[in-house]
This record gives C-alpha cells, structure tokens and sequence, in this order.
C-alpha cells in the first residue's frame, strides 16, 4: 500500500497546559509521522470534560487554542495533515453512542486507567468517566484508522477499540477497519519527578511532578533538582524500573530528547554523581521547550490563523466522518 495513504490517528485532550509526557511519549514524533502518513491530529475536548470543573470552563477556549499553537510549534503542518477539535465534528457523540451499545459493562470496568482513576478521585464519579474508552473508540473508527499513535498508558484502550470494531463487523460485515496500534517504545511513558512510580500528569495537583511544555527555564531547573532519585551509595545510574524509578525516569527523558541509547548513556555517566545527570537532563528538556516556545508565542498571538487552521480541519476530517457514519448507519438499519 502506498504509504501516505496509511492512516495514522492521534488525539491529546486539552486539558491544562502540555507536558514534557505529552512531548516525548507522543507529539515529538507527530512532525517525522507526516512524511510517512496521512495523519489525523484531533484535540480531544470532549474527553476533558469527563474531569469537570466549572472553572475549567472559562478556561477551556484558552487551552484547546494552546493545545493547536504547541501541535504547530512541534512541527504539525495543516497542509500535510488534519488537525482539528473533536467537539467541532459531531459525528464524533453519535458514533460513540452506537458503540456503548456494542460494548459491555465488563469490558469497561477492567479499564485500569478507569480502576485508578475512581481509586483517586475524591468527587462523584461520572458515567462519561466510565464510558471514556468508547469515545475514544468512535475518534479511532470513524476514520477508518489504519494506526493509532499513543503513549504505552493508551494501549488498553485501544486494545478495547479493537475488540469492539471485530464484534460491530462479525454481527453487521465488514464496516470497520482493525486499527494497529502505534508506540514508540522509547520514552512511551514519562514518570512524575517526585513519584516516578506514577504517570506523569498534567492535572496532577502536585505541579512538582509535571514539566509543563509553557513552563520557564527557572522552574525547570528547580523542579529537576528536586526530582526523586535514590540513595544508593555509591550513586549508579543504571536503568533499572522498578529498583531505580527515578534514575530510570531521567534517563529515558535524556535518551530520547538526545537521541542517545540507554545503554550509551550508562556508560557515560559511570561514575559521574545524579547532579551530574540532572545537569544533563535539564539542559535537554530547556533545549527543547525554549525551541517549542519560541514557535509557540508567535503561532499563538494570532488567532485569526488558529481559527481559519480549525475551519478547514473541520471541514475535512467531517467529510470523513460523515461518510463512514452512514456506513454504520445502514449496517444498523438507521435512517
Ligand atoms: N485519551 C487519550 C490521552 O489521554 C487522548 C485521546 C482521545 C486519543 N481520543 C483518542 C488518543 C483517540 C488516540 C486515539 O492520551
């Protein structure tokens, strides 16, 4: 098959300003990925919404507009690819509603991001929560995804989408193509700094484990400092999970913001101290963010281009949509 017509979907949810999670496991990849494929990036609004806060709201205009102003700086091109908001294609809900319906409730409970999430979470529980998964099987289907780009915590997620497109079509033919999963494995997930045994994450309340993309060089530096090694004498800085998280954390951030294999970086810092391998971390991760920045403030500041960037990816991406939904339509005898 000729390679650009592979598809390739992704989606970030706009929820709080990006991390360097988000940079490394997914977006850092999305500017070679265009060469390569046809690629959909969708900022996926709806999906923030099942983490309401009524603050959020006022926020919300603000930080999909950011979210679209960090894809251009990281080098997504509206020429070459389709960027646009989830909410904006409405194909989106009604392809979700009729996957609930082909989903099962034990499916959905064994989601361990869900499982952690109502273990956390202090408020009421909302069924869009629950029903997560499903819209992002609907994002996924309705293009007729080939791969599906995501970070290593995404995978059972998109395990369950294909579970879900194999029924639809062995109940109504083929109406779904079986999208592949796409991870690349190297830095797939970063870890909070002060708790490298969680995810890093951009509403964790505790800002000291989250670099965020928008964050300046000062507060960096002092969040890596701070950042949680370990207390082995002497000092190693060897990968090592589960005995050395926080070692392993930093240096998975390094080798993938240098382009330097573990194992190289292991053999570089033999007996060098973990201030040493802080130096080195901050300095690569304010490589990359001030780069990201500068394109970022200047694609920001005018709105009209982010708005018309909007416009046309709604346009496109729901001419997909809609043909694909009517597909589904007759298969379930709709009108
Ligand atoms: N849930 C994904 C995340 O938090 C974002 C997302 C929404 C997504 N819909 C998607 C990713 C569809 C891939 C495909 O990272």
């Amino acid at each position: 098959m000729n390679k650009k017509k592979i598809k390739v979907f992704s989606a970030i949810q706009p929820s709080g300003s990006l991390t360097i999670g988000n940079y490394i496991s997914v977006l850092r990849h999305w500017k070679k990925m265009q060469k390569k494929y046809q690629c959909i990036f969708c900022i996926a609004d709806l999906h923030s919404l099942t983490s309401l806060h009524k603050e959020d709201n006022f926020l919300r205009k603000k930080s999909i507009l950011d979210t679209l102003a960090i894809y251009l700086a990281c080098g997504v091109n509206p020429k070459k690819s389709i960027i646009f908001v989830q909410s904006s294609v409405h194909e989106h809900s009604s392809l979700n509603w009729i996957l609930n319906c082909h989903t099962y409730y034990n499916e959905l409970i064994r989601m361990t991001q869900f499982k952690n999430k109502i273990f956390h979470v202090t408020e009421k529980i909302n069924t869009g929560l629950f029903n997560y998964p499903t819209l992002m099987a609907a994002d996924i289907l309705l293009y007729q995804t080939d791969k599906v780009h995501v970070g290593r915590d995404q995978k059972q997620h998109i395990e369950l989408t294909r579970n879900i497109a194999t029924r639809f079509n062995s109940r109504y033919g083929k109406i779904f193509k079986i999208p592949e999963l796409l991870i690349y494995n190297l830095g797939s997930k970063i870890m909070s700094l002060m708790d490298p045994r969680k995810k890093m994450s951009k509403s964790d309340l505790n800002k000291k484990n989250v670099i965020f993309l928008l964050e300046n060089s000062k507060e960096i530096l002092k969040k890596i400092k701070c950042s949680i090694t370990d207390s082995d004498v002497p000092p190693k800085i060897s990968f090592d999970s589960i005995y050395k998280p926080g070692i392993s954390n930093l240096l998975e951030i390094l080798s993938a913001l240098v382009g330097k294999s573990i194992h190289e970086l292991e053999q570089h810092f033999i007996k060098k101290s973990y201030s040493d391998l802080k130096k080195e971390v901050y300095h690569s991760v304010d490589m990359h963010i001030s780069k990201i920045q500068k394109k970022f403030f200047i694609y920001r500041k005018d709105k009209d281009f982010l708005k018309k960037i909007f416009l046309q990816g709604t346009n496109k991406a729901s001419k997909i949509a809609k043909k694909n939904l009517k597909k589904v339509y007759k298969s379930l005898g709709l009108f």
